[in-house]
C-alpha cells in the first residue's frame, strides 16, 4: 500500500536550491515507482528568506514546517554576512531558530565511507577503508543557546554561557545508546571533563544510564584526543555522542574522511517533526553553475524515507543508486571522476539507476 505524506521543502541559501532540487527528483522517482504520494510545502528560511522578509525564519515557514511530516532543508549562509560581525540578523539565526522551536534536540551525522573513492580521502587506504561510525550531536543546548551571552558595558569583554541539564544529556544520549545496540555495541563519550563542569555532568549522567543498557560498552574520550583519533584511527568509532559545539566541529571534520564534505546526510529528530539535511554548507563559491555535489542531499531524502516514514526498501533502493553513480564514476569534480559531471546530470543518473534497479 503507498503512503500519502507532505515534506516540508527548505531550500535555503547558496546551493542549497540545486542540490534540494535533485533530492527531489529523487523522492519523485521512489513515489512513483512504489505507489507512494508525497506532496511538498516550500519555505523560505536563511538568507533567502531575510531578503524577503527581514527574518531568517519567518513564522510561515515555521508553520509550513509544523504541518509537515518531514523537513527537507539545504543549506544556510550567504558571505555579505561573514564578513560583517555587526550584521543583527544574520542567515545562521534562522537555523538555530528553527532547531530549537521544532526542539529538534539529536542530530544524527552518520561517516560512511565507499572503497572507491578510497583514494580520494585525504588518509592512508588503509585507515579509511572501512570506516564507519555515526555521531549523535545534542543541538538544542551548550554553548550555541546558553544565557547571558553579549558584551560587557565598554564592549571590551565577550561573553557565551555553556549550561547543559541532566534532561538535555539524557534524551539524545538515550538515543545515542539504542543506536549502539542496533550496531557493534559500542558508545563513545567525548567530553573535556577534565576541564568543564558541564562535560562533567555529561560524564556522570551517560555513565549512570549505562547501566540500562548492559550489552553496549561505554568508552570516555576528552575532545581533543578524539579529534587526533578521527584522523590517526577513525575505526576505533562506532557510535559517538557528545555535546553541541563538539559535535559541530568533530563532524566537520570527519566529513572529509569520504574525501568529500558533499557527501554525507544528516537527520535533526527531536519532538515532533524531524529534518534531514547536508551536512555541508551553502557553498557560495559555486552556487547555481551546476557544480554542487548532490549526493548528501539525496542521502539525506534516503534518510527522511527511512526514519520519518519507515520505508526501508525506499531508502536502500536511494543508497544503493547513490552506490551505483560513484561506481560508475557519475560524479562531479569534488570527487574526482576522470569526467566531470554536473549536478543535474548526477541527479539524473541516480534517477535512472533506480528504476532500474527497482
Ligand atoms: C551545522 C552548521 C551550523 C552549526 C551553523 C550554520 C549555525 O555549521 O549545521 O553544523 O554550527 O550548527
Ligand atoms: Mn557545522
Amino acid at each position: 500500500m503507498g503512503i500519502t505524506k507532505n515534506i516540508a521543502v527548505l531550500p535555503g541559501d547558496g546551493i542549497g536550491p540545486e542540490v534540494i532540487d535533485q533530492a527531489i527528483k529523487v523522492l519523485n522517482t521512489i513515489a512513483n515507482k512504489f505507489g507512494h504520494t508525497f506532496t511538498y510545502a516550500h519555505g523560505l528560511i536563511g538568507a533567502a528568506a531575510i531578503d524577503e522578509t527581514g527574518n531568517p525564519y519567518p513564522d510561515e515557514t515555521e508553520a509550513i514546517c509544523r504541518q509537515a511530516d518531514a523537513i527537507l532543508f539545504g543549506a544556510i549562509g550567504h558571505p555579505k554576512y561573514d564578513n560583517d560581525p555587526s550584521a543583527k540578523v544574520r542567515p545562521e539565526q534562522g537555523l538555530l531558530k528553527m532547531r530549537k522551536s521544532l526542539g529538534l534536540f539529536a542530530n544524527i551525522r552518520p561517516v560512511t565511507t565507499y572503497d572507491t573513492l578510497a583514494s580520494i580521502s585525504p588518509l592512508k587506504d588503509e585507515i579509511i577503508k572501512g570506516v564507519d561510525f555515526v555521531v549523535f550531536r545534542e543541538l538544542t543546548g551548550g554553548i550555541y543557546f546558553g544565557e547571558p551571552r553579549g558584551r560587557s558595558e565598554n564592549g571590551e569583554s565577550a561573553f557565551d554561557t555553556c549550561t547543559y541539564s541532566a534532561y538535555e544529556i539524557e534524551r539524545v544520549t538515550a538515543l545515542a545508546f539504542e543506536a549502539a545496540q542496533k550496531r557493534s555495541k559500542r558508545l563513545t563519550l567525548v567530553d573535556k571533563a577534565n576541564v568543564l563542569a558541564t562535560s562533567r555532568l555529561w560524564r556522570e549522567k551517560v555513565t549512570a544510564m549505562a547501566i540500562n543498557y548492559p550489552d553496549v560498552e561505554l568508552d570516555f574520550m576528552f575532545v581533543d584526543n578524539a579529534a587526533m583519533k578521527i584522523i590517526q584511527n577513525p575505526k576505533h568509532f562506532d557510535v559517538v555522542v557528545t555535546e553541541n559545539m563538539f559535535g559541530d566541529i568533530l563532524t566537520d571534520e570527519a566529513s572529509v574522511l569520504t574525501g568529500s564534505l558533499g557527501m554525507l546526510p544528516s537527520a535533526s529528530i527531536g519532538k515532533g517533526v524531524s529534518l534531514y539535511e547536508p551536512i555541508h554548507g551553502s557553498y557560495p563559491q559555486v552556487a547555481g553553475m551546476g557544480k554542487a555535489n548532490p549526493l548528501a542531499a539525496i542521502l539525506s531524502a534516503a534518510m527522511l524515507l527511512n526514519h520519518s516514514f519507515g520505508l526501508l526498501t525506499e531508502s536502500k533502493a536511494i543508497e544503493d543508486a547513490v552506490k551505483s553513480a560513484i561506481s560508475a564514476g557519475v560524479c562531479t569534480e569534488d570527487l574526482k571522476p576522470s569526467k566531470v559531471h554536473s549536478t543535474t546530470e548526477v541527479g539524473e543518473y541516480i534517477v535512472k539507476a533506480i528504476n532500474e534497479i527497482v
